[in-house]
């Protein structure tokens, strides 16, 4: 299995122009990819994994493709790792995760699900084991004693088949990992366990609980500490719109809060959505070597994996992987630095008013980081607007009223099917007097930061090329700053 998938690798891919991928987002290369898995540090090296089906740009058995990076931005592909292939894993190599061993091996664990008749219903259904495969970086071997944790470490009331996504770390001699899982109730569990080895594990407690108040199945579970707090960032299936914090379907939730290491469990402080775009799901984050938490995910929602943009041999994309920090009870979140080294011309312009539409002389493109501040002008403004991928009839909005203390993000203009799920509005406030919008731009893509990280919004864009104009409105009076880099590869 693994040799068909990297034949098929090695002959479609050079096939495939590189100018069609976006510039500083990861797609895989062929066919579907979904959540990013095993994001780290190995040999000096981070390293990116991924869910994986290269023959469809469809959800499908899944495979963990790779790539590696020096800088975090620019992605070296290597050949695909695992397959599907083995009894335990035979319906799908699922989400997890890798550390590096004191031994200097490259440790995979994952989630396999196997597919077998239920025993007392006789109905095929799913089961879900956390498996561990060892490598060198290139290539990886499943481990013999596969699966290391199954079905009998789970608490009375636990899920088999929703038992996944393992998010391993080492601390001194013991490797700790999380999983999602469900509660006696049917809603999302964080379990968390131990190990000497990471071979052989034991159950410790329930890290926290959904009870129903945010989604149901928790999946893709992290768990760090970030600037004196605890952080557990979860996936939720089936969320319920709440306020302009949460929307419905798939979602993301931070937890900031506590940690009773003696009792295994996280006591809740603060609780909000990871990021507020239409394209965000099952984060993961690593350490960088200089001890910055970095945090990469999926962009793209699964409520509207069924409409595709036309044309393209990849589904899927990663969002640039982002700086975490906790401040003031909130997570923090901006580009790693590592991207400022590929900005190129610069174009600025201080202190201009707007009234009106107005676009500026050089500030236009589809891969640029763009940076705005508004600041009320005279009577003041009630909209501050930016359009991007402008043209031809089409454009997205970014419309911030400071009135609602909300912006507005409206890609029913971007020309796609694959703005199916096309609108979000999400809190948003102006800090001494203004509002800064950072805008990091890609070929099919938008990122939004607010305020130096309060907000982040991640949102796909399919619209055509050409279509290229960027431009600035206000309703009432404004003045703005705005300094744009073209960003090079
Ligand atoms: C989240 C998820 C994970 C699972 C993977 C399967 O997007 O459902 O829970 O491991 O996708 O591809």
């Amino acid at each position: 299995e693994l040799r068909k998938v990297r034949a098929f690798e090695k002959e479609r891919l050079p096939e495939i122009p590189a100018e069609i991928y976006p510039r500083y987002h990861e797609t895989g290369g062929v066919g579907w990819i979904n959540d990013p898995n095993g994001f780290g540090l190995f040999r000096g090296e981070y390293h990116l994994f991924y869910q994986y089906h290269p023959y469809s740009l469809d959800w499908g058995p899944m495979h963990w493709g790779h790539v590696k990076s020096r800088d975090l931005i620019r992605w070296e592909r290597l050949p695909a790792v695992m397959a599907p292939d083995r009894l335990y894993d035979g319906a799908g190599c699922y989400s997890g995760s890798a550390v590096e061993t004191p031994e200097g091996k490259h440790l995979l664990m994952y989630t396999g699900v196997r597919k077998s008749p239920d025993p007392i219903t006789g109905e095929p259904r799913e089961y879900q084991t956390q498996c561990v495969a060892l490598g060198d970086g290139v290539d990886y071997e499943k481990y013999d004693g596969n699966p290391v944790i199954g079905a009998e470490l789970l608490p009375p009331g636990g899920s088999d088949r929703d038992f996944r996504d393992p998010k391993l770390w080492r601390e001194g001699d013991t490797y700790y990992c999380v999983t999602g899982d469900r509660c006696p109730d049917g809603s999302g569990a964080i379990l968390l366990f131990e190990s000497p080895d990471a071979l052989h594990w034991t159950y410790d407690g329930v890290l926290s609980a959904c009870r129903d108040r945010y989604g149901r199945m928790w999946e893709c579970p992290d768990f760090v500490p970030l600037d004196g707090k605890h952080v557990l960032l979860v996936s939720p299936q089936e969320m319920k719109a709440q306020g302009l914090e949460f929307i419905d379907g798939n979602g993301t939730l931070c937890q900031i809060g506590t940690y009773l290491p003696g009792e295994h469990r996280l006591t809740e402080e603060h609780m909000q959505a990871i990021d507020y775009g239409l394209d965000f799901y099952a984060t993961q984050t690593t350490l960088a070597a200089d001890g910055r938490r970095i945090m990469i995910a999926w962009m793209q929602f699964w409520g509207s994996i069924g409409a595709k943009p036309e044309g393209l041999p990849f589904f899927g994309q990663m969002t640039v992987p982002r700086e975490l920090h906790v401040r003031e009870g909130r997570l923090i979140q901006n580009p790693v630095r590592e991207l400022e080294a590929y900005r190129g011309a610069r174009t600025a312009f201080t202190d201009l008013p707007l009234s009106g539409e107005r676009e500026l002389p050089g500030v236009r493109g589809r891969c640029a980081d763009l940076m705005v501040t508004v600041r009320p002008e005279g009577e003041g403004y009630s909209a501050f607007r930016l359009i991007v991928a402008k043209g031809a009839g089409l454009g997205t909005e970014i419309t911030y009223r400071p009135e609602s203390g909300s912006i507005l993000v409206d890609r029913r203009g971007s020309g796609s099917p694959a703005a199916a799920v096309d609108i979000r509005a999400f809190p948003a406030k102006e800090r001494d007097g203004a509002i800064r919008l950072r805008v990091l731009l890609d070929l099919y893509s938008f990122e939004i930061f607010v305020n130096d990280g309060e907000q982040a919004a991640s949102f796909t864009v399919y619209t055509p090329q050409a279509a290229d104009g960027i431009a600035f409105f206000a309703e009432g009076t404004a003045r703005i700053d705005v300094e744009k880099y073209d960003l090079e590869f």
